[in-house]
């Protein structure tokens, strides 16, 4: 019977926990609160882990930053993108995507996402230029690099400035290349539930000395290298981040490599299994992928073929000890916020010539609306056996799923 109903679940032991921390993290933090160096001009945290990071993903500059909206922003900013300048995103991801080009006065405009690779669809972004585009946002989502070979093809075609939002894809490759290195700048985000996490922050990583010094420039209040302390050169903030953050940064990124791996092998078992399953269609990846990510392990659930309601299947999974869940509820340009354009004091003209309402994403909305199953990156950190109850989970619902299908779950 499904724990659901009052049968026995198949797991009730947790899985791993997130954060993962020790001694490393606890020595390193309070040396950094002994010292009194707290502020990242102040102390050598933040330096060490902006050259480690950006080594690691293939770049030669990193800026830490406050975290991954704002490093979205500056980036935007550092590529002179201007009001009235298109900038192209999926609708397919965290808000931030889309936000950070309001912030910049820009008009984000939404290209679907492939149905199943989840990542922006080349042919759809084709669709969306205008004489008014600027840059492409491409989203490496749950961790897996975008189609980066047609999206750069295109950015060249139309001297178009790409920026990787790398939020999920820390130690990620494509066609052996680090996601973070594809583009001409990308932004990561070290927000608690990131593959690697400062409870908040972000960077940016890029191979081009003169974003580099303007995103290190608009990240420090618009300070350049031989200024005078209260200098200022462009419009900016302070979104520096903390000796604190900094030195957590260094103990996790210690981890991050064989962390990386094992979610790579948890994921991709996960894959081929659940893959045999009627109805469930995990995350195509293709031979460019040459390692995932795996900030997420999503896959799609077709109802009729699996034969029950993604609903009532995330409620049975979650009784047989599986935490999952729906993922994102809407298309970002259905968001209320886009919907009533409540931009605030941005894109003062876009009330006539933006209605995103009548963006054209049917595959972003088929995926929030009936068929996105999200487990959460964590889970691929155990042993092969967490793999084993998350497939039994799955078979036991599909097997039990003439009774989901007919019992009214609203009421538990
Ligand atoms: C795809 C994507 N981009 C950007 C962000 C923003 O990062 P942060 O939460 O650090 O601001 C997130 C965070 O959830 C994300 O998932």
């Amino acid at each position: 019977m499904l724990a659901l109903f009052g049968g026995t679940p198949v797991r009730t032991r947790p899985f791993t926990p997130w954060p993962i921390f020790g001694k490393a993290e606890e020595e390193r933090l309070l040396r950094v609160l002994r010292s009194g160096h707290w502020g990242r001009l102040d102390g050598p945290e933040v330096s060490e882990f902006e050259n480690r990071f950006a080594a690691m993903h293939g770049c030669a500059h990193g800026i830490a930053v406050a975290n991954g909206t704002v490093s979205l922003r500056i980036a935007l900013l550092a590529a002179g993108i201007r009001a009235e300048d298109e900038v192209i995103v999926p609708p397919y991801t965290f808000v931030s995507t889309a936000t950070a080009v309001i912030e910049a006065n820009a008009s984000p405009v939404f290209a679907d996402v492939d149905l199943d690779t989840f990542t922006l669809d080349p042919a759809a972004v084709r669709a969306c230029l205008t004489p008014r585009t600027r840059a492409i946002i491409p989203v490496h989502f749950a961790g897996q690099p975008a189609d980066m070979t047609a999206i750069m093809a295109i950015a060249e075609e139309h001297s178009l400035v790409i920026i990787e939002d790398a939020a999920h894809a820390h130690g990620a490759t494509y066609q052996g290349r680090p996601a973070g290195s594809l583009g001409h700048m990308a932004s990561f985000s070290f927000q608690s539930s990131k593959n690697l996490t400062s409870g908040e922050g972000g960077i940016i990583t890029t191979n081009d000395d003169a974003l580099a010094e303007s995103c290190r420039s608009i990240h420090n209040c618009g300070r350049v290298p031989d200024g005078l302390w209260y200098e200022h050169h462009v419009i900016s903030g302070n979104y520096r981040l903390s000796e604190f953050q900094g030195a957590v940064l260094n103990c996790q990124l210690d981890r991050l490599e064989e962390q990386t791996r094992t979610r790579d092998r948890n994921g991709q078992d996960l894959a081929s299994r659940l893959a045999a399953l009627p109805g469930l269609r995990p995350q195509a990846r293709g031979p460019a992928c040459t390692r995932h990510g795996y900030h997420l392990f999503m896959l799609r659930i077709d109802e009729t073929a699996f034969g029950a309601p993604r609903g009532a299947v995330l409620k049975a999974l979650e009784a047989e000890g599986i935490p999952c869940s729906a993922g994102y509820g809407f298309s970002l340009p259905d968001q209320p916020l886009f919907r009533h354009k409540a931009f605030g004091p941005y894109l003062p003209n876009a009330s006539g010539r933006l209605d995103y309402g009548k963006a054209h994403c049917p595959n972003s909305d088929l995926i929030c609306r009936e068929q996105a199953i999200w487990l959460e990156q964590h889970l691929l950190l155990g042993p092969r056996g967490d793999m084993d109850d998350i497939i039994r989970a799955f078979e036991k619902v599909h097997e039990h799923r003439a009774t989901l299908r007919a019992t009214d779950l609203r009421a538990r």
